[in-house]
């Protein structure tokens, strides 16, 4: 898979364990993020790695920060993103096959490297189910491309 990684400067040393991690798995890592411990706006990392996903020139991303919330909330704002913060493998793994999440968030403050690989490993090997799903999936892009929903309207 071509990968890309990102974050900031509270996450320097997850980002290089896990491009490592992936490296290592095969896949091709892009890396976006700052190499520095000097305070890095996570807004950055994880507007770059979502263009990089929107556009399709990547297969999916892994954002890191503290906790996973603001870079993850970056991504989001760009448009066919789906950036899941998980903290364990399971939400990781049923955010791939529910929601088909193209990228998946944590934060180096809240779980450790060990925990970060497992999650990056259920999250890589999952696949969107579609199904049922797509329906639900359908709805989050009606409401990103319209600002609208019509199932609640
Ligand atoms: C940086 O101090 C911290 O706010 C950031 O890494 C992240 O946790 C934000 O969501």
């Amino acid at each position: 898979m071509k990968l890309v990684i990102g974050n900031d400067h509270t996450a320097v040393e997850m980002k290089n364990e896990i491009k490592a991690y992936l490296e290592s798995k095969g896949h091709e890592v892009i890396n976006v993020g700052t190499d520095t411990t000097d305070r890095f706006h996570y807004p950055v990392a994880g507007y770059k790695a979502a263009k990089l996903v929107a556009s399709g020139e990547v297969d999916g991303g892994v954002l890191i920060c503290g906790t996973g919330v603001g870079i993850s909330l970056a991504a989001n704002k760009v448009k066919g993103v789906r950036a899941c913060v998980c903290s364990e493998p399971y939400t990781a793994k049923l955010s791939k096959m529910h929601n088909n999440s193209n990228i998946i968030a944590f934060g180096a403050r809240v779980i450790g490297v060990e925990l970060a690989k497992m999650i990056v490993d259920e999250w890589i090997n999952a696949e969107y189910e579609g199904g049922r799903h797509a329906e639900r999936v359908a709805m989050l892009s009606e409401i990103e491309e319209t600002g609208h929903l019509k199932a609640a309207e």
